[in-house]
C-alpha cells in the first residue's frame, strides 16, 4: 500500500466520492487531502459538510470541490449529456433531470465530461446501485465486455503463498459468467494483479475438478474458459481446471497435475462465478486474518470501484489511492 500511495501522490488524479456528506468518507477525505493522495470532488450538502467537517475537526476537506446535485446550477449540462447517451435506451430528458440529482449517476457524468479521474462509493450504497450508473454511463475498455471485481488478499505469514499476496476474481460483480466472460475476466485479473499488486500473475482458473479428476458441465466450462483466455492472451501464464488445494500447494499441485506450470504456484485466483468468489474472499479474511482490499473493479472505461458498507476510513483512502494508480494505467 505504500508504494500504491506513493504512486498516487505523484499521479495527482481527481476521485469523485459521491457520499460526501457520510462520516468515514468525509474523514478519508479530509486525510486524502492533507497526504495529497488525490484532488478530491464531493457530492452532497455544502452545509452539511461544513457542519460535520467542524464537528470531528477535520481541516483539509475545504480543499475539496463541493457540488451539492440537488441545488447544481449545471443540472441541465449534465442532464442533456446524460440523455444524449441514453435516450436510445428510452430515457427521457425530464427522467434525465430527476436523475442527475442522484449522486451516483452525477458522479458518473463528471467522469465522462473529464472533471474527474475515477471514483469511490458504496461506503452508504449496495453494490448494485453504484454499478448501475457506472455501467450505462461510463461502460467498459474497448474489447472488454464484461466488468468484474478483483481483491488484493495480503495474508500473514502464509506458509503456501511467497509474498502473501494472492489476488482474488470476480468476488463483486458478475453473478454467473458465461466461458467467453470468465476468460476475460482471467484476463483482466492478471492484468490487476501485474499493474496493483506488482505480481507477475500467475493464473488457475478453480474448479472442483484437477484436470479431469470430475466431469460435470461446470467444470467443462471452466476447461473452456482457460483455452480461450489461452488464445487472447497468448502471453498469460494460466492453467485450469484446478482445484484450489492443487492451484496454491506445491505437493498437491505435483501431485494432482504434473507438468503444469501453475499448479502450486498460483497468485491469482479465478472463481468459476460470483458465489464461490465472493464466499471464498470472505471465508480468507475473517478465517485466515487477511487483508481484503478491494473489491478493485476491472474492465470499466475508467476506474470506478465500490466499498463494502462496513468499510472503515483507512479501507476509503486505500481504495482511492488504488483507484488514483487505475487512472495512471489508463
Ligand atoms: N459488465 C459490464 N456491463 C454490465 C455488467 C457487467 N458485469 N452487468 C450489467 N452490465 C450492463 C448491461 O449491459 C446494461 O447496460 P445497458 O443498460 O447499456 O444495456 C446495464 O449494465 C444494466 O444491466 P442489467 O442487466 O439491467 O443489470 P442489473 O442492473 O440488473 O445488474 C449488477 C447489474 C447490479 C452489477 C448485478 O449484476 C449485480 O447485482 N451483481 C452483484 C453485485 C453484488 O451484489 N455483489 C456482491 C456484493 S460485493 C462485495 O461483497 C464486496
Amino acid at each position: 500500500m505504500n508504494a500504491i500511495r506513493e504512486n498516487a501522490i505523484r499521479l495527482n488524479k481527481c476521485i469523485v466520492l459521491p457520499e460526501g456528506t457520510e462520516d468515514r468518507t468525509l474523514k478519508a477525505a479530509d486525510f486524502i487531502l492533507k497526504e495529497k493522495l488525490a484532488r478530491i470532488i464531493l457530492l452532497g450538502s455544502k452545509a452539511e459538510i461544513d457542519r460535520k467537517s467542524a464537528e470531528f475537526g477535520l481541516q483539509f476537506v475545504q480543499q475539496a470541490r463541493i457540488i451539492d446535485p440537488k441545488t447544481n446550477p449545471e443540472k441541465e449540462k449534465y442532464a442533456q449529456l446524460l440523455f444524449e447517451i441514453r435516450s436510445s435506451k428510452g430515457l427521457t430528458f425530464e427522467e434525465a433531470l430527476t436523475l442527475v440529482e442522484d449522486p451516483l449517476y452525477l458522479a458518473t457524468l463528471l467522469i465522462k465530461t473529464g472533471e474527474a479521474d475515477g471514483e469511490v462509493a458504496g461506503a452508504q450504497n449496495a453494490t448494485g446501485n453504484v454499478l448501475r450508473p457506472a455501467f450505462q454511463i461510463v461502460k467498459t475498455l474497448p474489447g472488454i465486455s464484461v466488468v468484474s471485481g478483483a481483491f488484493l488478499m495480503l495474508l500473514k505469514d502464509n506458509p503456501y503463498v511467497p509474498g502473501n499476496i494472492l489476488v482474488f476474481a470476480d468476488c463483486a460483480v458478475h453473478p454467473d459468467p458465461t466461458a467467453s466472460e470468465l476468460a476475460e475476466i482471467a484476463v483482466s485479473t492478471a492484468l490487476t494483479a501485474k499493474s496493483i499488486a506488482g505480481l507477475e500473475p500467475r493464473v488457475a482458473m478453480l474448479s472442483f475438478s484437477t484436470k479431469g479428476s470430475a466431469k460435470h458441465a461446470f467444470c467443462d466450462k471452466v476447461i473452456e474458459a482457460t483455452r480461450i483466455a489461452r488464445e487472447k492472451a497468448p502471453w498469460l501464464q494460466i492453467d485450469g481446471e484446478l482445484q484450489a488445494d492443487a492451484a496454491i500447494v506445491e505437493a498437491v499441485g505435483m501431485s494432482k497435475a504434473p507438468g503444469s506450470p501453475i499448479a502450486g504456484k498460483a497468485n491469482v485466483l479465478v472463481f468459476p462465478n460470483l458465489e464461490t468468489g465472493n464466499i471464498a474472499y470472505k471465508l480468507v479474511q475473517r478465517l485466515a486474518g487477511a487483508e481484503a482490499i478491494g473489491p478493485v473493479l476491472q474492465g470499466m472505461a475508467a476506474p470506478i470501484n465500490d466499498l463494502s458498507r462496513g468499510c472503515s476510513v483507512s479501507d476509503i483512502v486505500n481504495l482511492v489511492a488504488i483507484t488514483a494508480n487505475q487512472c495512471g494505467e489508463k
